[in-house]
């Protein structure tokens, strides 16, 4: 079980796995996650399910090599088993009822789990527009999985190394204020980027979901890691999420938490290299 069956890089850094495990893929669903642990002492690395496949029973991760855990699951090979993979967790994303149009845009990384999301309603038969954005060009990946399931796909690189040169927010503003129908955005991708399109589709009374890469430990809602503030309640990423409302999300506060372990991930990084 849970053996990888196909390995690819995607980027520099980044990787994608495709992994057996017919029950979760029986189950998942677009923004649903697993967490994963590739030995008995290992840290708990939580991943979004960025494609399944029922039929032959296949999930599908990417995952950015930023600590000494990725790391070391970037160094598992085609046929290599991974150790405890619990899934699929947290809610599927709640669609906007109705939504005839939607942009989905994926920062970064972040196109790994908007790509699902884009899928999912494509496949029902929502419009989709898609914004993909990376510092480079380099950096871009699933252009062609984008591009199968949208209308329209907008690339943008920060350095403009390919498409247009500006952050993924330049192309929302200009497509929000073209008038073309927009009934809902979903945005995934860096924290900064998530605040930045909240606040622009705010202006618009524009229905908007983001996806919170929130710090996770047991997954389960018991430890409180993934604590998130919305409206004025306090929800758990892991099991009340991790998709939200947008506008309710305090973005300010979750930025504050993400940055609270980053010198012991530098720590854990430096000993991985050892
Ligand atoms: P990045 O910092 O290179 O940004 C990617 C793109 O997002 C940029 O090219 C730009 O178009 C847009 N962007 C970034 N900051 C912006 C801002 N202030 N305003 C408007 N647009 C902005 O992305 P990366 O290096 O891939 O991001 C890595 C981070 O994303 C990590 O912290 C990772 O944990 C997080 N992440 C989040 C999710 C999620 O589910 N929300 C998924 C994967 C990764
Ligand atoms: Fe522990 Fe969500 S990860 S409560």
């Amino acid at each position: 079980m849970n053996k990888i069956l196909q390995k690819q890089v995607l980027a520099p850094t980044l990787k994608q796995i495709i992994v057996e495990a017919p029950l979760i893929a029986k189950k998942a669903k677009a923004g649903q996650f697993v967490i994963l642990r590739i030995h008995e002492k290992g840290e708990r690395i939580p991943l979004t399910i960025a494609d399944y496949d029922r039929d032959n029973g296949t999930i599908t991760m990417i995952f950015q090599e930023v600590g000494s855990s990725t790391k070391r699951l970037g160094l598992l090979e085609i046929g290599d088993e991974i150790l405890d993979l619990v899934g699929p967790l947290g809610q599927p994303t709640e669609h906007p009822a109705g939504a005839k149009r939607i942009v989905c845009v994926g920062g970064g990384v972040g196109v790994a789990p908007v790509y699902p999301e884009a899928k999912e309603l494509h496949e029902s038969g929502v419009e989709i527009i898609s914004i993909v954005g990376a510092r480079n060009e380099e950096l871009l990946f699933y252009l062609d999985n984008m591009k199968a399931v949208s209308k329209e796909l907008h690339v943008t690189t920060d350095d403009g190394s390919k498409g247009r040169k500006g952050f993924v927010t330049d192309v929302l503003k200009e497509l929000i204020e073209s008038d073309k129908g927009i009934d809902a955005v979903i945005a995934i991708g860096p924290m900064p980027m998530m605040k930045a399109v909240s606040d622009l589709t705010k202006n618009y009374g524009l229905k908007t979901i983001v996806s919170l890469n929130s710090l996770m430990v047991d997954g389960t809602g018991m430890c409180g890691g993934c604590r998130v503030t919305i409206g004025n309640e306090t929800k758990f990423a892991c099991i009340d999420g991790p998709a939200f409302d947008a506008h309710e999300v305090d973005f300010i506060e979750q930025m504050r938490r993400l940055r609270m372990y980053q010198i012991e991930e530098k720590v854990e990084d430096c000993r991985c290299g050892e």
